[in-house]
């Protein structure tokens, strides 16, 4: 029988999934069914019933996007130490009569960056923007790809604070800072714009003097063209700047192995998503 799998959000009418993993199956030659939900918002333990009515027709595994990836995560029986860290999940599998929460976000975009945009972390000056959702998420593989230095930057600086202290207590070394302090602190490597500010179209308030001529500057948000992050960073002079399409993709392929054993190629899929930045 053929296995089935499905993204459940909502709004979900713009979700690349099904795309993206059916072009993994046809790849890989599996046999899998990966269709997209929309998943109820009211009221409150209706999104695990819509999972469970999943599971009970024969499905394997999810991906959760906005807004249901904490409740993903909550009705986990079994939690991976990078999603507890998150306290999210953006994959699930169910095996066994278990639902087991993972969340790949972080790797995708380590992957993205280090193999496909060929930029190494390790003994670079790494600068992260946001404390949200997305950076909770991303730390743990940040972490294991050994910056030099790895600094996180947020408005709320007690949120930034307290996210930093949780990674320390599981051994991760970083750097909580605002916004002011960015100044002080010279160039870096590479800057991730991990808040949510691109999606209204909004500029953290980033000084340009962390930007280096011969570093880069990523977006997480994807297919928005030039962002004003992106902007500021190019007119600041960076040597690379990308958006979050390969994060995509590739979060897309670490759940794709995880519940079918295979990796799929990404490249072909990253072209075909790709929207040129201006
Ligand atoms: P997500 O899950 O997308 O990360 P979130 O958990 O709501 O969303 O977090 C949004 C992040 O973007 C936060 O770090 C937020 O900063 P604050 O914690 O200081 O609010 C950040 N953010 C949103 N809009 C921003 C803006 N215009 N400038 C700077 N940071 C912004």
């Amino acid at each position: 029988m053929t296995d089935r799998y499905a993204v459940i959000g909502n709004p979900i009418g713009h979700t690349k999934s099904p795309l993206i993993h059916g072009s993994f199956a046809q790849e890989t030659r599996q046999d899998l069914s990966y269709t997209a939900i929309e998943g109820p918002l009211e009221p409150q333990d209706a999104f695990a019933a819509t999972v469970r009515a999943f599971i009970a027709d024969g499905g394997k595994g999810m991906n959760v996007t906005a807004p249901f990836k904490l409740k993903a995560f909550a009705m986990a029986d079994v939690r991976s130490e990078r999603a507890a860290l998150a306290g999210a999940a953006n994959a699930l599998s169910f095996q066994d009569g278990r639902i087991v929460a993972e969340n790949f976000d972080g790797v995708g975009l380590v992957r993205d960056i280090e193999i496909n945009l060929n930029l190494p972390m390790a003994d670079k000056r790494v600068l992260v923007l946001g404390a949200g959702g997305a950076v909770r998420g991303a730390l743990l593989p940040f972490i294991a790809a050994r910056a030099a230095e790895l600094v996180v930057a947020n408005r709320n600086l007690a949120k930034v604070e307290l996210l930093v202290e949780q990674v320390a207590a599981s051994g991760g070394a970083l750097l909580a800072c605002g916004y002011g302090e960015l100044e002080a602190m010279g160039r870096f490597d590479l800057v991730v714009n991990a808040t949510s500010a691109s999606l209204t179209g909004e500029l953290p308030p980033v000084p340009s003097s962390v930007f280096s001529p011969t570093g880069a500057a990523y977006e997480l948000a994807y297919g928005k063209r030039l962002t004003p992050f992106l902007r500021v960073a190019r007119d600041a002079g960076v040597l690379g700047i990308a958006d979050g399409v390969g994060m995509l993709v590739e979060q897309a392929a670490e759940a794709f192995a995880w519940w079918r054993g295979v990796r799929p190629e990404t490249r072909a899929v990253i072209d075909r998503l790709t929207i040129p930045l201006d």
